[in-house]
């Protein structure tokens, strides 16, 4: 087969060092590709007034697949006082590469698996009958709808006359919020549409069918919400009955979902939400197989492209360590998913084999496995530093 090429954006922080760690372990295993380095990032915010220069996004369309690190995001006043001098004043305002990626891109569909590995000791307990203690494994895929929602921007604080207008057709706006003076209303619209709610639900339930699980859990509040998680729900019930009869289709809310999460999170499989409820979710459910050092996405569009990517960020205050002591395999993990999506079984199979078995045997345990608080001593005190963690990794493939 020929060479693949993947376009890797190391980014800020931590992201640039578990992108390299995940692309050592991608060599070791036999993947066959080549890595072109796309710029992404504070550096380039800084030097050029755009943390996602044109350039990257033409990398990404021509080669379509792109393995990301993390990116660092600071506030307004912060990212204009470290511009370059030359682009001070100038009219350049931040806004978050990773969300700029998914925005051009549109990335509307976000894949969040948070699977326990035996052996973790990050993972979640709960006490059983007769005060025993469970160790309930956790295997959920959460589908988040990656670009609507509460999270589209459409926002205002005193919104202009039009738009407090049209607010005030509606009777619930007039009868509560009528009396309220515009300069102190602040509102966020939450938008669904048919056709993005309709490719999550769709995606949810084809890769419960390709990969076994029984279910598909709706996680939004259709009793309050009534209209967009309404219509999730109802599109849900449609495509259930009309393509995939033998799932089983749940409905849960959010808020009892975070509940339920401790009750009884064995009994969950795929569960899909907007992506508000989605981010929560995901987190949640993340925080129960050992958090950020474990959690992996994947994010796709409509025609192909496709980015791969650990949900931690760059975690700046861990990047300038002299041996970096973070967690690699939630990179890893999202560097599998890449090559699930690129059909290479073997090579991947391989590699989470070595993953869950590295921390079965739990010989090699980073920092966040052994609960320490993150220091550079953290190595001296026994953790495996990032490359150790790795190394176990390589030297496990079969
Ligand atoms: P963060 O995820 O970078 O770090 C939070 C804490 O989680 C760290 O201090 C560390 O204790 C732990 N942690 C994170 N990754 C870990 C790993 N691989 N192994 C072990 N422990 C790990 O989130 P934070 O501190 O809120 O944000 C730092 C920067 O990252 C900000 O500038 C933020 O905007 C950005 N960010 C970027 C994201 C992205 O690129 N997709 C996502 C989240 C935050
Ligand atoms: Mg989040």
């Amino acid at each position: 087969m020929a060479k693949r090429i993947i376009v890797a954006l190391p980014g800020d922080g931590i992201g640039a060092i578990v992108l390299q760690q995940a692309v050592r372990v991608l060599d070791a295993a036999g993947f066959d590709a080549e890595y072109i380095y796309g710029d992404i990032g504070w550096e380039f915010w800084r030097k050029e007034g755009n943390p996602l220069p044109q350039r990257t996004l033409d990398l990404i369309e021509k080669h379509k697949i792109a393995l990301f690190g993390a990116i660092t995001s600071k506030p307004n006043d912060e990212a204009k006082a470290e511009l370059a001098g030359e682009l001070q004043g100038k009219g350049f305002t931040y806004s978050s590469p990773i969300v700029g990626l998914r925005q051009h891109f549109n990335l509307d569909i976000c894949v969040r698996p948070c699977k326990s590995y035996k052996g973790n000791p990050l993972n979640f307990i709960r006490r059983g009958r007769g005060n025993t203690i469970e160790e309930p494994l956790v295997d959920v895929v959460i589908f988040r709808q990656n670009t609507e929602c509460l999270y589209s921007g459409v926002e205002w604080t005193n919104p202009p006359e039009n738009v407090y207008q049209a607010f005030m057709t509606h009777p619930k706006f007039r009868q509560n919020f009528g009396k309220v003076p515009v300069e102190e209303l602040s509102l966020s619209t939450r938008i669904f549409t048919w056709k993005a709610t309709t490719r999550i639900l769709l995606a949810a339930f084809e890769y419960a069918h390709n990969y076994g699980y029984k279910s598909v859990t709706v996680c939004e509040k259709p009793n309050v919400i009534r209209e967009t998680s309404g219509l999730m729900w109802k599109l849900a019930k449609e495509i259930q009955q009309s393509k995939y009869p033998d799932i089983k289709l749940l409905n849960t809310n959010i808020d009892a979902q975070m509940m339920w999460l401790t009750k009884n999170p064995e009994d969950y499989g795929v569960l899909v939400a907007g992506n508000m409820f989605g981010d929560i979710a995901s987190d949640a459910f993340a925080g129960l197989i050992g958090g950020l050092g474990f959690a992996c996405s994947a994010q796709f569009s409509s025609d192909g492209i496709a980015v791969f990517e650990p949900t931690h960020g760059s975690a700046p205050r861990y990047a300038g360590y002299e041996v970096p002591i973070i967690n690699p395999i939630a990179m890893i993990e999202s560097a599998c998913m890449m090559l699930d999506h690129l059909g290479e079984k073997k090579i991947c199979q391989s590699i989470r084999r070595s993953v869950a078995d590295v921390i079965r045997e739990g010989r090699v345990r980073t920092y966040d496995m052994m609960k320490m608080k993150g220091s550079p001593d953290v190595i001296n005190n026994g953790a495996a530093s990032t490359v150790q963690m790795t190394n176990a990794i390589i030297e496990g493939l079969k």
